[in-house]
């Protein structure tokens, strides 16, 4: 097979490529049997994306696989925002890269900007045009000089792929609500309701409450369509080859507008078949190793990070193995949810469990490290672990939401509940990380003692997130302490959706006051700078560093140990209420990264929610 051959490519690389392409071939077979014009059809659109390639796109693949693990160096840092909530406009984003460098960012996601219904969006989760942005933002020309003026600076950039369903008003919906049976085929469609209802008596529900059920009724096509998510997302129907190979047309058509890493969203759920819950299908992994063997023949240089929102033990399979990898990249979800649980507990043992489960995974496998995004936090615990405490599921889940909502007797925490399921106890949390931590309360009540330890938590979940190996990602409006943005619950769009209170605006003039000493933007900001300037000088912050569990020896405090090329790190953090002390079991004297002051192994002093950074070269 010589068809992408590209001028000046060596024999090895045709040869590679050729394997590529008939691994390829095999699970294209595996799922759509000897369906010889729809491979051809692949064939094709895989030549015209590899042709149209620009050829500034290709140096940087080069680049790139002369250094695989760029994405996991020490240097990346990464900031995921709302392009309107930031700056209006893909333009005003552009006018902006001064700011986002100045929190020390090379990795930029922007949050779905392509063309979606207003009112049906989800948060631009519903795309009707996949090669259209969204007018109000500006064009694609806007997005080809966005990603250009990034790749100049040495940012790269990331943009959801939304790859589940189809907005209710992409033209494939039209036409399939018109009756078109080649476009019906390309969703799922039904007659009446008997074949849905067998689907409902085991599949789960993504919003039980805000959109309830996993179907819906579609009165001009007179025929139920799925829609897992929200009743105006229509699922895709990926056993159809057609579907495949447009959505691979569309993903190619985005790699080649100059973005580098393409977050497949809502990944797991893309695969249905009746009888199953319809998640993490193993035809699933098929399509993610196609979609990963599809990108290494057009663009190399791009990157696959899967958004896969499950239970722990269904996360880490995404990566797929060593030698047929599945994703780059994989959303530390777990851990953040168990983080969230430490600040509620504020009992370290099973965030120590996960991460001590973590570190024992193959160090190829990188984790996109993050406290919050633009999603509630689901409580995907480690049950199991926790019932070795007697702790129960939903008792616990109504504690962690009664916690961090505030309703909990002494809790400074500000969130809102999301998708209250009362007959699951299966409620999700939303919130800004300094309204969680404490930083709102403690602001409104000018409690100075309790902001100072708000901040301290608000730094020390950053600083926990810059010490795992992976890419750390701030979630825009964290750097300054943002506050939740209550503002959506008088908006009719948005008020059922609390996910909105922490998708406010950027606040510029709080931007402003990071630059103002003793501001509470100020603190956070630079004590951040300061972290991420030390990450970026050691070594030991290294993907490849060894990691492990340090003991503390009290069940309040966190202990990260790091070692690599001489340096070694103890990182230490207090999610205790009050001050205290404890002694670290390690040889060698340490100083504190932050402050350069020797420190007795024996007793380390912390105040309530500080962490230390602990150096010790040998
Ligand atoms: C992902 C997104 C979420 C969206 C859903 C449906 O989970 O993160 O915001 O609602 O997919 O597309």
């Amino acid at each position: 097979m010589q068809r992408f051959d590209r001028n000046g490519d060596t024999m090895e690389n045709n040869v590679k490529k050729n394997e590529i392409i008939s691994e390829l071939r095999q699970l294209y077979r595996s799922l759509y049997g000897d369906n010889v014009q729809a491979w051809l059809d692949l064939e094709n659109i895989l030549e015209q994306a590899d042709s149209g390639r620009p050829e500034m796109l290709k140096r940087l693949d080069e680049e790139r696989l002369r250094r695989p693990d760029w994405f996991k160096e020490r240097d990346r840092l990464g900031m995921q925002l709302y392009v309107q909530s930031f700056a209006g406009t893909l333009r005003g984003v552009l006018e902006k890269l001064d700011y986002i460098e100045s929190c020390g960012v090379n990795y930029l996601h922007l949050m779905p900007l392509l063309e979606s219904p207003e009112g049906r969006s989800d948060g631009g989760y519903a795309v009707s045009d996949f090669r259209k942005v969204q007018q109000s933002l500006g064009t694609m020309e806007d997005l080809s000089a966005l990603t250009e003026e990034c790749h100049r600076r040495g940012i790269s950039v990331c943009l959801d792929f939304v790859m589940n369903h189809t907005s209710e008003d992409h033209e494939w919906a039209r036409r399939a609500r018109a009756g078109e049976k080649e476009y019906q085929d390309r969703y799922f469609f039904y007659d009446d309701w008997s074949i849905p209802q067998e689907f409902e008596k085991t599949v789960p529900q993504v919003f039980p409450t805000t959109a309830p059920g996993n179907f819906t009724w579609c009165e001009e096509a007179h025929k139920v369509v799925m829609t897992t998510f929200y009743p105006y997302q229509w699922d895709l129907d990926y056993g159809n080859p057609d579907v495949f190979n447009a959505m691979t047309d569309n993903m190619l058509f985005l790699c080649n507008r100059g973005v580098d890493v393409i977050r497949l969203d809502a990944v797991p759920y893309i695969w249905k078949e009746l009888g199953t819950n319809c998640r993490n299908l193993p035809q699933v992994h098929t399509l993610v190793r196609m979609m990963r063997l599809v990108c290494e023949v057009v663009c190399p240089g791009t990157l696959l990070l899967g958004e896969v929102v499950m239970e722990p033990s269904r996360v880490v399979p995404y990566f797929g193995s060593i030698e047929k990898p599945e994703c780059h990249m994989l959303y530390n979800v777990t851990t953040m949810a168990s983080i969230w649980h430490t600040v509620a507990t504020k009992d370290v043992r099973l965030l120590r469990h996960q991460l001590g489960q973590v570190f024992a995974l193959p160090k190829e496998y990188a984790f996109l490290n993050y406290i919050r995004c633009h999603d509630d936090i689901g409580w995907g615990l480690d049950y199991a672990f926790l019932s070795r405490f007697e702790i129960a599921e939903v008792p616990h889940k109504k504690y962690l939401n009664d916690y961090l909502t505030g309703k909990w007797p002494g809790s400074p925490s500000r969130g809102e509940l999301y998708n209250d399921d009362p007959r699951l106890g299966d409620a999700r949390l939303c919130g800004t990380t300094a309204s969680l931590c404490g930083v709102e309360t403690a602001r409104k009540t000018a409690d100075e003692a309790m902001l100072t330890w708000a901040l301290r938590v608000d730094l020390a979940l950053h600083a926990l997130v810059l010490t795992m190996s992976g890419l750390p990602i701030l979630y825009s409006g964290d750097e300054l302490a943002q506050e939740n943005d209550y503002g959506y619950h008088d908006d009719p769009l948005k008020a059922a959706d609390s996910r909105y209170l922490h998708r406010g605006r950027l606040n510029w003039e709080a931007a402003a006051r990071a630059e103002e000493d003793g501001t509470i933007e100020h603190r956070l900001f630079h004590a951040l700078r300061t972290l991420e300037n030390l990450r970026l000088e050691h070594r030991v912050f290294d993907s490849r560093a060894d990691t492990w569990i340090a003991s503390t020896g009290d069940d309040r405090v966190l202990g990260i140990g790091r070692y690599y090329e001489g340096e070694k790190l103890i990182a230490l953090f207090n999610f205790g209420e009050s001050g205290l002390s404890v002694s670290i079991d390690e040889l060698g004297s340490f100083t504190d990264l932050s402050t350069g002051e020797a420190c007795d192994n024996g007793s380390i002093l912390l105040f309530p929610g500080e962490h230390r950074w602990l150096i010790c070269e040998f």
